[in-house]
């Protein structure tokens, strides 16, 4: 196996409390030992071990590669129009969706690929190394299958959101369209699936049909996550805490007992501002959360609808600004906050044993991502031990 040794690192956010002061591990003049696809070592540069490589970084930044925990990749369509619209006043609702199931449901499978494949390429050029994709637009046990075969394909974190919305087939029958995501929809999609979700909300699914599919979910073996609280107040935290939801995502609308169902289950809060800024709706109180003791995760929420930008430097940048998150809050959960989310132990994190993922900065420090909102500073990606081709 090959090692080489990443060196000239000026800072390193290591989320390793370990290595270095506060919960980022932070560490100057440092370097990392690439073993094949894992991290071999992590410590201050002069200690550094013999390796067969060296990339030295000149100074510039190091953080773990991003952990983008909530993406709806596979969809094909255009809903710019209905973007403008809503910039000129108009306002987002859940009906949208199908829109774009409508044109996922004429697209083949070929064509449901190529547009998530370019969407995670375009993520890794920005830093994402892990992402978790959702199903959610087919709505028909042969769309939800290939779209979960889809995203399948490109990473392990794939989530069965057959109850996303009902199909507009059923739309006079939902508790039948119920029935076909808890039966034939879930035996379908199972096996290409690790998570299931529902987008509990007013115009998707009440408290009964969301707990109905993550119970059903879970007797299949998918492990329950939460679309809760986006465009109003609702059950879904409660609910996520109810079932041991690995994540409440959105959390928009909380109450105060929301926030401490969170901490009590231990239930990660996923917050998507990208959603936010997109519909220009009131952030989250990521204060509360935080302050509670809350877990916070951020995310893209990459989708055509709500939040198609696929960029977490930009969602970072408005978790701070509009979020009032400090840079290190929000470098820790848009990387080991997104893992947690995920219950994965092996991203996130730059630690002896984790995955060799990571991101060199065209910065001195990853405040930067913040303070220089919108500017590439993504210089080099390194996923699986590996530097991405296309970077110097
Ligand atoms: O997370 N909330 C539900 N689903 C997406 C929006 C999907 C769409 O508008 O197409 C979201 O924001
Ligand atoms: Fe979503």
């Amino acid at each position: 196996m090959t090692t080489t040794l990443i060196t000239g690192i000026g800072e390193l956010v290591s989320n390793d409390a370990g290595l270095g002061p506060g919960p980022l591990g932070l560490l100057e003049q440092a370097a990392v030992l690439l073993d094949g696809s894992r991290i071999g070592w992590v410590g201050p540069a002069a200690a550094a071990p013999a390796a067969d490589d060296r990339i030295d970084v000149g100074g510039r930044a190091v953080v773990p590669g991003f952990v983008d925990a909530h993406a709806h990749l596979v969809f094909a369509g255009d809903r710019s129009a209905e973007f403008a619209a809503r910039m000129a006043g108009s306002a987002y609702a859940a009906g949208g969706i199908r829109t774009t199931v409508a044109a996922t449901r004429a697209a083949t499978d070929e064509e449901l690929l190529a547009g998530a494949a370019r969407l995670v390429a375009e993520m890794l050029r920005q830093g994402t190394t892990t992402v978790e994709i959702k199903s959610g637009y087919g709505l028909t046990v042969r769309d939800e299958a290939r779209s979960l075969a889809v995203a399948a394909t490109l990473t392990p974190e794939t989530t069965y959101l057959g109850a996303h919305v009902v199909a507009p087939e059923l739309a006079d029958d939902p508790a039948r369209y119920v029935d076909l995501v808890c039966g034939p929809m879930l035996e379908a999609c199972a096996p290409y699936a690790r998570w299931v979700d529902v987008f509990c909300e007013r115009g998707a699914f009440d408290a009964d049909a969301a707990r109905a599919v993550l119970r059903a979910g879970a007797a299949r073996g998918l492990l329950p996550r939460v679309h809760a609280g986006q465009l109003g107040p609702g059950p879904g935290v409660q609910l996520a805490a109810e079932v041991g939801a690995a994540s409440a995502d959105h959390c928009t609308h909380l109450t105060g007992a929301d926030v401490a169902a969170l901490r009590d289950a231990e239930v990660v809060a996923t917050l998507l501002p990208g959603a936010e800024f997109s519909t220009r709706s009131p952030y989250p109180d990521a204060r509360a959360l935080l302050a509670a003791g809350v877990t916070v995760a951020i995310a893209t929420d990459c989708n055509p609808g709500s939040s198609f930008t696929s960029s977490m430097p930009f969602c970072l940048a408005l978790a701070v600004r509009e979020m009032r998150m400090t840079p290190a809050e929000a470098i820790w959960s848009a990387t080991a906050g997104g893992a947690a989310s995920l219950r994965r132990d092996d991203v996130g994190v730059l630690r002896v044993g984790a995955r060799a993922d990571l991101v060199v900065l065209d910065a001195p420090s990853y405040v930067h991502l913040a303070y220089r909102p919108g500017v590439p500073l993504v210089r080099s990606v390194i996923k699986d031990g590996r530097l991405l081709p296309t970077m110097p």
